[in-house]
Parts: structure tokens; sequence; C-alpha cells
């Protein structure tokens, strides 16, 4: 193992006690994929020794982003949705009336592994360039046993040929798919008998569910969590997107990581959310995209202490775009979060969403990913968008090129 040190940084380590973990002069020493020591550079220990030493010319350095709410595999795009829905149609017209997601489905479906996995690659590179280190993907576009399976793999598949860490979600319960039309209770008893054979394939690394009216009830998602909970995979929810179904509440009673979206959020799922310790994960491009209007309790989230992460969202229907520092600076518009905190969502609080205690702050022990950017002060990365600042990224010890 090779020890690097990593010199004349200007840190925003998100640990500590400073406004942003802030250390003016600042060094990193990682063994290997591992951080050994963070700190003032003029406290590095004398015992420390670094095979190499490079000088990051007074850079701002951050942790690597994480993403932790994408839908990146899937075909085809929904660009005439969009227009219809400029001309007055609503997101859940579209799906009532058979296209939304099912549309990508179908398009899913008929798309080869090639196609699939080439897409999705493009995908998660622009993410990447833009400091993504950890990245969540979650099926939800196959929805059978066999087209879940497959977008599944090249998740992992990207996982293992590109240097960044994938997480994959098991979405099954997205929406009913055509062959199951007016039978949403058999389709829910479909997906708990193929969540047992995903994760014996090593493909799962957590379980969520669409909790809406156009999706599934309360009682169905109950189901699917049995079905996780029984395999001891952790769960996640889209939930409280378009109207209050109570799906928080339901989700932190499953000890659920997160729960995503919240634009309807009600004080009890706040509370629930707050006892559980689940993250909740606010997706400013789908509340942009879809022109919502109705804004996250964000206030309430924070008196509650809940930890709020940010995520791109990414997917055809609701949020098409791979900017993760465009959702800082949207989070900080529509939702009036402040800037660090915002950094923080993209960082510490998307690693806690996805289970990850070993990233999102700059600190001895967690895994050296981190970004040297091209900006004065960290509250820049919410400040400036359409521009990428991402000078070097460095993913579990190793700088990527
Ligand atoms: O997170 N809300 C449900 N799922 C996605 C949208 C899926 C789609 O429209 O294709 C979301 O916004
Ligand atoms: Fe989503």
């Amino acid at each position: 193992m090779t020890a690097t040190l990593w010199r004349n940084a200007r840190l925003a380590t998100l640990a500590g006690p400073e406004p942003w973990g802030w250390v003016e002069r600042g060094a990193l020493l990682a063994d290997g994929r591992q951080l050994q020591w963070v700190g003032d550079d003029a406290a590095l220990p004398a015992g420390l020794q670094a095979d190499e030493e490079i000088d990051l010319g007074g850079a701002l350095v951050t942790p690597g982003l994480v993403d932790c709410h994408t839908h990146l595999v899937y075909g085809g795009q929904r660009a005439r949705e969009f227009e219809l829905r400029l001309q007055g149609a609503s997101y859940e017209q579209i799906a009532r009336a058979g296209g939304g997601i099912r549309s990508t489905v179908a398009a899913t479906r008929a798309a080869s592994d090639a196609q699939l996995f080439a897409s999705a690659r493009e995908r998660a590179l622009a993410l990447m360039r833009e400091g993504v280190t950890t990245l969540e993907i979650k099926s939800g576009y196959g929805l059978s046993a066999e087209h879940e399976a497959r977008c599944l793999r090249i998740a992992r598949r990207l996982g293992r040929e590109l240097p960044l860490t994938v997480r994959t979600t098991c979405l099954s319960a997205h929406a009913l798919p055509p062959e199951f039309e007016g039978r949403a209770d058999d389709y829910i008893s479909a997906v708990c008998t193929w969540l047992p054979q995903l994760h014996a394939e090593g493909l799962i690394d957590a379980v969520d569910a669409f909790c809406e009216s156009i999706a599934f009830s309360p009682a169905q998602t109950r189901r699917v969590f049995d079905a996780a909970r029984h395999l001891g995979l952790p769960v996640k929810l889209h939930a409280e997107q378009l109207s209050d179904c109570g799906g928080a509440a339901l989700a932190a009673s499953y000890g659920a990581l997160s729960c995503d979206h919240l634009e309807w959020l009600s004080a009890k799922g706040v509370g629930a959310m707050a006892a559980s310790g689940s993250v909740a994960v606010l997706l400013p491009g789908a509340f942009y995209f879809l022109r919502e209007t109705k804004l996250p309790p964000l206030q309430a989230l924070r008196d509650a202490d809940v930890p709020i992460a940010l995520a791109s969202d990414h997917n055809p229907g609701s949020s098409p775009g791979l900017s993760l520092l465009l959702m800082l600076n949207m989070a900080c518009t529509f939702f009036r979060m402040t800037p660090e905190e915002a950094l923080r969502g993209v960082t510490a609080h998307g690693a806690r969403a996805l289970g990850l205690h070993d990233r999102g702050t700059l600190a001895a022990g967690q895994r050296a990913d981190f970004v040297a950017w091209d900006l004065d002060h960290p509250n820049e990365l919410a400040y400036w968008f359409g521009r990428n600042p991402c000078r070097r990224v460095v993913a579990g010890g190793e700088e990527r090129h």
C-alpha cells in the first residue's frame, strides 16, 4: 500500500465544530483507500510517513459527493411527455393514461444490455465529472424478475468498471406493469417472490417503493417492507411526493434509511422520522421539473434534527438532469437551505441515507474520497450553476483521470 500526502489544501472537512469543518492550511494523508490523518499541515505527526507528496496549490477540498437517489438505468426518454405537461397535462394524468413510468418500462425492456449499459455509463460519467464518488442506482423500469435483475446487474457492472462506489436499490414496487393491470396485490406478491432471488445473486443493497395514489398503497408498501425485513435488507421510500399518504411514518416504523421527496410530509411524519433516525432526502430537480409549488417542511425537519440529504433523482420523467451541483443551488433558492446544509446534504447526510458511515466527511478512518475545486469558498458550490469547478477527484485513495 502506498501512503500519499496531499498538502496545501483549504479543507471543508464537515467534521468538527468549525463552520464547514474548516481547516485553512490543511493536509490529508491516505494509506491506500483510507484517510489516516487529516488536519493542519503544520501539525502533521512526525511519525507519519508518506511515499508520495502532492501539492494541491491552495485548492478548496471537500469530501467526495454522494448522489444518494438516482434511477440511472433506463431506455428511451420522455421529452414528448414534457411537451404534454407544458400544454397542461399533469404528471398524474399522463401516468393514469398509461404513459409516464410505463412508457420507460417498455423502452427499457426493448433495449439491449449493451444499450442500457452504455447510456447509464454516460450518465454516471457526467455525474462523476462534478465530483460524485458514490452513486445510488435504483431499479424500477424493468418490473419483471428478468428485467429488474438485468437493470441491477448493469448497475453493479458500473460500480465494477468505473472508479466509483455504486449502491443498488431494488425499486420493483415503482409502478404496476401492464401485464398486472387491475391486479396490484398480485404484482406485489410477485415482487415479494423475486426479492429473495435478487438478493441471493448479490444485486441489492436496499429496497424502495413508490407509495402514492398513482402507485402503491401503504398496505402494499408494508408487504414489500416485510419481505425486505425478512431478508435483512434496509428500506427507503418515495414518500409524500404528490400527496400525504402517511408513507414516511410507515417507512420510519421499519427503521428506514431514508424517506425521499417529502413535499407533503406532515408534522406526524417528521416526528416519526426523527424518532427512527431516517434521513430526509429532498429532490429539488423533481420539484422544479414537475413545477411543484408545495414546499417540503424544511424548518420542521431542522427543528426535529432530521438529517437532510439532497440528490439528483436522475430519471427520464421527473428529473432528467445530470448535475448534482445544480441541486445545491436549487435547494437553496427553492427550499431555502443554506449552502452549508446543501453541501452536507450531498456528502455526510447523503452517505447516511445509504447506510454508509465510512464517508461524507474528511477525517481519519474515513474513505479517501475527496474533490479539489477551483473555488475560493465552499459557499460557491451552491452559488454557481452551469459551471463545473471540479479540478481533481480522488476516489478510494486514487486520483481519477
Ligand atoms: O423519483 N416518483 C417516482 N419515481 C420517480 C419518477 C419516475 C418517472 O417518472 O419515470 C421519481 O420522481
Ligand atoms: Fe426517485
